[in-house]
């Protein structure tokens, strides 16, 4: 096809995609697309419907498509990766797993949008390699939805923009003081609670929502927050407080039935979630007033030998996390002091000084980072006019990109950094404005976890511009 004459059309590079590239080469030609191209039928499913937006027909073909995919070959990918070659002729992925495949076809995506910013008739592509994998292989965001509840429609797109950013485990923090919202069989008065905004989750909606992170390649982390954040749960339970008659939102850690009371709800939440892995059971800032005080607490400490109400909490938490373990689950639980089984993740949040005091917990377990200095607090504000907390701080997207959780762990720790996971609190944020708490910043930690370390703001910045300028929306 004729280019006209009095404008210049630009084959984009491969390596114009957010998150930046491992590796990439470039050989001589373009890739033509043209009204129709021939693609596998693996590829049609996710690309089809950019392809006609943009006036191209896929035509679902086996043999000779001009865009094809296939497992790796040798050398063997690594999970999630991809090898991505464009010629003059065709487009060839090859992946390293069900997730690899996603990510090289979404990568594709965002290259399409920039290959048809001339339209169909001139898009091109330049011919070269991109080869590519995650540098951490835990990468999430954290949705509470107890302090303002969403709709499954919201939830299903932020999967979908999670998956993609290569964003690949949603941490769902499900319960707190203000809200409980998965059904529970075992105590379905819970669904009563919801005090900003009432709802919760039925049964269908999990499951819709399960089936859409699945085709996002994202793993659902289910949190249910234990001993405190429950001051909605211990109004309806007051049998379940250290005093019935006080106002505290942490369960009494005496009281046996509290810990039964806790796996039961495990227990239904792993038959909620059946595939998922990790089960978050929460642990953040509890109050140890109350147990200090409660005869049914210091009874049980004496009973098990335990010099402190923190000793306690401790003994709580590694029971509930055992029980996960016992049934081949993974826990993972906010830092604290206590020291949980070998097998817990444990993810941090708080400021450096927090961090630092992660140095003496060296127990093996693997951390998701949360924090540094608040980083990916996406609840944090971006800029001064927005609705914030006094011991909130500012958080740019540029402080997003550019900080560095290996950096302030220590090499010891570095190797045990497991991943980032971006949290995003809504005390502050209802369910209009989540996509502008998410986004920019959600872009910059996407990048941050998947990419080499040590990329440029600059160049990422103005990657993350171009595509928006090429029509494409990351939400
Ligand atoms: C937290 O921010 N409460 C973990
Ligand atoms: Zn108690």
């Amino acid at each position: 096809m004729a280019r006209p004459a009095h404008y210049e059309t630009i084959a984009p590079a491969l390596t114009g995609g957010i998150p930046r590239c491992v590796e990439s080469t470039r050989q001589e030609g373009e890739f033509r697309f043209g009204k129709r191209l021939a693609m596998s039928p693996g590829a049609v499913a996710v690309l089809g419907e950019t392809l006609r937006k943009f006036g191209t027909e896929p035509v679902p073909c086996q043999e000779g498509a001009q865009v094809s995919l296939a497992p790796g070959a040798s050398p063997a990918l690594p999970p999630e990766g991809f090898r991505l070659e464009v010629t003059p002729r065709e487009i060839h992925l090859e992946y390293g797993d069900e997730s690899g495949r996603f990510y090289g076809l979404t990568a594709l995506e965002q290259l399409l949008y920039l290959a048809y910013r001339f339209g169909a008739d001139q898009a091109l592509l330049e011919c070269g390699t991109l080869v590519d994998c995650p540098r951490l292989p835990w990468r999430g965001v954290m949705l509470d939805s107890a302090r303002h509840f969403q709709s499954p429609d919201t939830v299903k797109r932020l999967l979908r923009a999670m998956g993609r950013l290569r964003l690949n485990r949603f941490h769902w923090h499900l319960t707190d003081c203000e809200g409980w919202r998965i059904p529970c069989k075992g105590a379905p008065e819970l669904a009563q609670l919801g005090t900003l905004q009432e709802g919760g989750y039925t049964l269908q909606d999990i499951q819709e929502i399960r089936q859409v992170a699945r085709e996002n390649a994202i793993a659902i982390v289910p949190e249910i927050d234990f001993p405190g954040h429950n001051l909605g749960l211990l109004r309806l339970h007051r049998e379940l407080r250290c005093d019935p008659q006080g106002e505290s939102g942490e369960i009494c850690l005496g009281n046996p039935d509290s810990l039964a009371f806790a796996k039961a709800r495990f227990q239904e939440a792993m038959e909620l979630f059946p595939e998922s892995q990790y089960f978050h059971i929460g642990g953040d800032e509890a109050w140890d007033g109350n147990w200090r005080a409660c005869p049914k607490c210091q009874a049980m400490c004496r009973k098990l030998g335990l010099p402190s109400a923190r000793k306690l909490e401790e003994w709580f938490m590694r029971e509930l996390s055992q029980f996960l373990v016992d049934q081949g689950k993974t826990p993972i639980s906010w830092r604290t002091e206590a020291i949980l089984t070998p097998r817990n993740v444990l993810q941090c949040w708080g400021n450096a000084n927090d961090m630092g005091a992660c140095a003496w917990h060296d127990q093996g377990e693997n951390q998701v980072i949360s924090s540094i200095d608040n980083a990916y607090y996406l609840d944090y504000p971006q800029a001064s006019e927005e609705p914030r907390f006094c011991w909130m701080v500012n958080l740019s997207e540029e402080g997003v990109y550019s900080a560095n959780p290996a950096a302030h762990m220590g090499e010891k720790l570095g190797k045990r950094l497991l991943g980032l996971e971006c949290p995003l609190w809504t005390e502050l944020v209802p369910e209009w404005r989540l996509g502008a708490k998410l986004f920019p910043r959600l872009v910059a930690a996407a990048e941050s976890a998947w990419s080499p370390w040590g990329g440029s703001f600059g160049d990422y910045r103005s990657r993350r511009c171009a595509l928006e300028l090429a029509g494409y929306a990351w939400w």
